[in-house]
C-alpha cells in the first residue's frame, strides 16, 4: 500500500515520460476497484522493465496480476517477444487486465490465470523452468511462492518481490494496514533467504514498498 510519495519518487517520476494509454486504463481500472494504491508506481515499473530487459528474460511468470499495470511493464521489459503468465485470485480484476492488456502491443503475449496462485502455479510447472518470476500476490505466501521458483525458475534467473518492507512491519513499525503474524514472519523469512549469499546474488532495493531483487544461483 503506497501512502505518502517521497519527495525522490516525486522527483524521479517528473523525468519519466507519460504513461501510455492501456497503462492508465490499467490505473483507472484500479481506481474503480478502490486499489489504486496497490498498483506500481510508474518508477518501479520502469525498475522492473529495466532488470528484465538487462537479463534478456523470455519466459517470466507474474503473481498478482492485479489490472494488469505491472504485466504491461513485464512485457516491455520482454521488448514484446517472450511469454508472460501472469496468476490472479480474482476474477474481477482478471477481467479488468485481460481489457487493458488488450490495448497493449504486445498483450497478446500476456496469459492470465485465474485462482489461487499456490494451485495454479502447480499447473504451469511443466512449461518451465522459466527466467524469472514477479512476486506481487498475497503477503502470507510469499515463502510458498519463492518454494515455487526454486524449482521452476532456471539457475542464473531472477526472482523480484514487491512490497517485502510490508510498510514497515518486518522491522516492527506500526503501519497503517494491520498486518498479522503470519504475514510478517513470511516476509522476514523470504528476505532473510533471498540475503542468503551461498543462494542467491541479491539486493533490496528501498523503493517506497521494498523491492527484492535476486539472482538464483543454483
Ligand atoms: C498488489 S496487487 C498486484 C499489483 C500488480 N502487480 C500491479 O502492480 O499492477 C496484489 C494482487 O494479488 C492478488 N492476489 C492475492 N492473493 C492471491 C493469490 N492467493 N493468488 C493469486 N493472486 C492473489 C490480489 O487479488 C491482487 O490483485
Amino acid at each position: 500500500m503506497r501512502n505518502e510519495i517521497p519527495k525522490a519518487q516525486v522527483y524521479i517520476e517528473s523525468l519519466i515520460p507519460q504513461e501510455a494509454a492501456s497503462k492508465q486504463k490499467s490505473r483507472q481500472f484500479a481506481e474503480e476497484l478502490g486499489l489504486g494504491r496497490i498498483s506500481l508506481s510508474p518508477s518501479e515499473g520502469q525498475l522492473l522493465s529495466f532488470l528484465i530487459r538487462l537479463h534478456k528474460c523470455r519466459k517470466f511468470v507474474e503473481v498478482g496480476t492485479l489490472t494488469g499495470l505491472s504485466a504491461q511493464y513485464i512485457l516491455e521489459g520482454m521488448d514484446g517477444e517472450g511469454t508472460l503468465w501472469s496468476l490472479e485470485k480474482a476474477e474481477v480484476h482478471a477481467q479488468k487486465a485481460q481489457a487493458a492488456l488488450a490495448d497493449h502491443p504486445a498483450g497478446s503475449k500476456a496469459h492470465l490465470l485465474v485462482g489461487d496462485a499456490r494451485v495454479t502455479l502447480e499447473s504451469l510447472a511443466s512449461e518451465g523452468p522459466f527466467d524469472g518470476i514477479f512476486i506481487d500476490g498475497n503477503k502470507a505466501a510469499y515463502g510458498d511462492y519463492l518454494t515455487w521458483a526454486e524449482k521452476n525458475v532456471r539457475k542464473g534467473g531472477l526472482i523480484i518481490a514487491d512490497n517485502v518492507f510490508l510498510s514497515g512491519a518486518v522491522w516492527g513499525d506500526p503501519t497503517q494496514q494491520k498486518f498479522n503474524d503470519k504475514q510478517i514472519k513470511a516476509l522476514q523469512d523470504f528476505n532473510k533467504r533471498l540475503a542468503d549469499s551461498t543462494l542467491y546474488e541479491s539486493v533490496l532495493i528501498p523503493t517506497a514498498e521494498g523491492m527484492n531483487v535476486a539472482v538464483k544461483l543454483f
